[in-house]
């Protein structure tokens, strides 16, 4: 294939791949061949290491938000508040599945969370892995 024709197929496929990524499967297939891009070791999506991000605290971002439960409490069910004190939806699908519908959405958010919180963005893997662990929760 000559280049321009290499890189009209890769803009297709991302494309089609935003478009299609219309739930949590969607999102979770979107990652992980992200990840296997990345990486040349990836072995799936672990929801307990998405566990962990989500509980830990980390040192490299913001005073006021070192962990995700921060803001999303330590419990995903339940709902959480932001700094200023507006509520947010529960991150758990099993109480709230209107989440992670949409590509754009997700990555907004992940990435400026990621930022407050661990202060870089999350690899393809951790993204991966908190939403094998919010599909569980
Ligand atoms: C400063 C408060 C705050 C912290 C800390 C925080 N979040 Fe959030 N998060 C929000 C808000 C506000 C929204 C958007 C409102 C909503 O979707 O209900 C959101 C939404 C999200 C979404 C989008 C969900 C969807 O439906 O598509 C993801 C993913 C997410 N957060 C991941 C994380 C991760 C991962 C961490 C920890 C690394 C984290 N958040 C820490 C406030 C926070």
């Amino acid at each position: 294939m000559k280049p321009i024709a290499i890189t009209t197929t890769l803009m297709a496929c991302s494309l089609s791949m935003q478009l299609h990524a219309e739930g949590i499967d969607d999102l979770i297939n979107h990652y992980a061949s992200q990840a296997k891009s990345e990486t040349s070791f990836f072995a799936g999506f672990d929801s307990n290491r998405g566990k962990d991000l989500y509980l830990k605290e980390f040192v490299g971002g913001k005073k006021d938000t070192p962990s995700c439960t921060s803001c999303h409490t330590n419990n995903p069910t339940q709902l959480g508040e932001t700094r200023a004190g507006k509520s947010i939806e529960p991150m758990a699908v099993s109480v709230n599945p209107k989440r992670y519908q949409t590509l754009e959405k997700a990555e907004k958010w992940f990435r400026r969370n990621c930022k407050s919180v661990l202060g870089r963005e999350c690899t393809s893997t951790e993204k991966g892995d908190f939403l094998t662990f919010m599909k569980n929760s």
